[in-house]
């Protein structure tokens, strides 16, 4: 596989997982050939900064923060839903600065995560048979028919709708919102009164008095450009190929090809095939790319992954985003991580400790408990400390909302709750406080207090 034979058209020659039964190959068509004459909605040099940025985790000098919805939604596109979302990442990645003195690379699961892989083409309700929901560049999450119909100009819906949601976080990260010494206003009314919440004021008013005592000093801290933005940058998983390709662009000044539909894209545990579509596409782009893998994955996989993805050794390049269950993180990830260690490629290490951690609750809903998702990261960290490799990150599906989709954290979210506020279209986000409370356990990991 040498990226000669690449185009980004190439995976169209592989066997491919996942995608929509479009019923319509001409409706299919016309909506790629609009999408390819849009403007791209990131750019090739952003993605590099990316790149830079993730080579520093990859080396054990900084910590990826990567977080979001599990699917994004076209009925949640408000501003204030994702201020809110936004709100609470930031909140976290000052939780873990501060905390653990770690730089913090913060990368959104937002503008663009519509497309959802499947663990069954159908579903069946009361002994109806439907496709099954697949993001809503696809389909609708409500059972009927209507609903269910893939529609390809929905892809053109999501393309604008990550053009407005980048639109907007682009301003708020950019434009004083994200100003440290603002970092009390990130703390949302709901949860100011939590125990998360007031230990998030301490961290806040430390930083506050720090940036006073810094001006009283004599220190312009006003053109010290780091401590009024915030570097934010989106991704998504890579799923639906037509989509990617038709917004994958020649970069003007190096030639190479980039996805411009976000600066890092992933490539799902479901699709990660060697000889499939979606390694084939994403090996040919210049993007910092991620890769899922869950407790089945052998060495072997991963180090034909490192190899088909990364045959430069780049540092920055190559993400492996691991999703091994709380019971099976200590068993699988050792012989994982020491087989990349000794290949010598440079890899940064992140933990998902969301997707293998679901099941169902006794009241039938699908949900997480924050206890499982914490010891996953607690037998993530223990995992490199034994090989003796760097614990790079945390990949989690959150929203800013008070929901109740997972269980446990100090709120005590309990079984019975699950139903008060269940908003999520797809998998159980952890909310606003479970978030926080999250940051403050993997702070005390990295070595803070
Ligand atoms: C996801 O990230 O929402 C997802 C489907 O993950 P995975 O590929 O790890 O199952
Ligand atoms: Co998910």
């Amino acid at each position: 596989m040498s990226t000669d034979t690449w185009s980004p058209t190439s995976w169209r020659d592989r066997p491919v997982q996942q995608q929509p039964q479009w019923p319509d190959a001409a409706a299919l068509d016309a909506a790629l050939k609009t999408l390819a004459g849009y403007p791209p909605l990131v750019f090739a040099g952003e993605a590099r900064a990316l790149t830079a940025h993730l080579a520093e985790v990859a080396a054990g000098r900084a910590f990826l923060l990567q977080a979001g919805d599990c699917a994004e939604s076209f009925h949640d596109f408000a501003a204030d839903k994702i201020r809110d979302k936004l709100k609470v990442i930031l909140q976290m990645a000052v939780v873990l600065t501060y905390a653990a003195g770690v730089p913090v690379v913060k990368v959104g699961r937002i503008a663009g995560q519509y497309g959802k892989p499947r663990s069954s083409d159908t579903e069946t309700v009361d002994g109806v048979t439907l496709p099954s929901f697949r993001g809503h560049n696809v389909n609708s999450e409500e059972f009927s028919a209507a609903a269910r119909h893939p529609d390809p100009q929905r892809m053109l819906t999501g393309y604008h709708q990550s053009s407005a949601t980048l639109n907007l976080v682009r301003a708020f990260t950019k434009g004083g919102f994200a100003d440290l010494a603002r970092v009390q206003a990130w703390n949302q009314e709901f949860l100011a009164s939590s125990a998360e919440g007031q230990r998030y004021e301490e961290i806040a008013s430390g930083i506050e008095r720090a940036l006073r005592f810094m001006k009283a000093c004599g220190i312009d801290t006003s053109s010290e450009a780091q401590l009024h933005q915030v570097d934010f940058f989106t991704s998504h998983e890579a799923l639906l190929l037509g989509y990617e390709e038709a917004l994958t662009r020649r970069d003007s000044l190096t030639g190479d090809f980039y996805d411009c539909s976000a600066h890092f894209v992933w490539i799902g545990e479901r699709t990660r095939q060697l000889d499939g579509a979606h390694v084939e596409f994403l090996r040919g782009v210049r993007n910092p790319i991620g890769v899922k893998l869950g407790p089945t994955a052998t060495p072997e996989d991963v180090l034909g992954l490192c190899e088909a993805l990364n045959p430069q050794r780049t540092p920055g390049r190559l993400t492996v985003i691991t999703r091994m269950g709380a019971t099976k993180v200590r068993s699988t990830l050792p012989p994982l991580l020491e087989a990349v260690r000794d290949s010598g490629h440079p890899v940064a290490w992140v933990c998902d400790p969301m997707h293998g951690n679901t099941f169902t609750s006794g009241t039938g809903r699908k949900t997480r408990d924050l206890d499982d998702v914490m010891s996953e990261v607690t037998g993530f960290f223990a995992a490199h400390g034994e090989v003796g490799t760097w614990p790079g990150g945390v990949h989690v599906e959150l929203t800013g909302d008070d929901v109740t989709e997972c269980l446990g954290g100090s709120s005590r979210i309990l079984d019975q709750d699950l139903d008060a506020r269940y908003e999520t279209i797809c998998d159980p986000r952890l909310n606003a406080r479970q978030g926080l409370d999250l940051a403050f356990r993997v702070s005390e990991l990295l070595g803070g207090n």
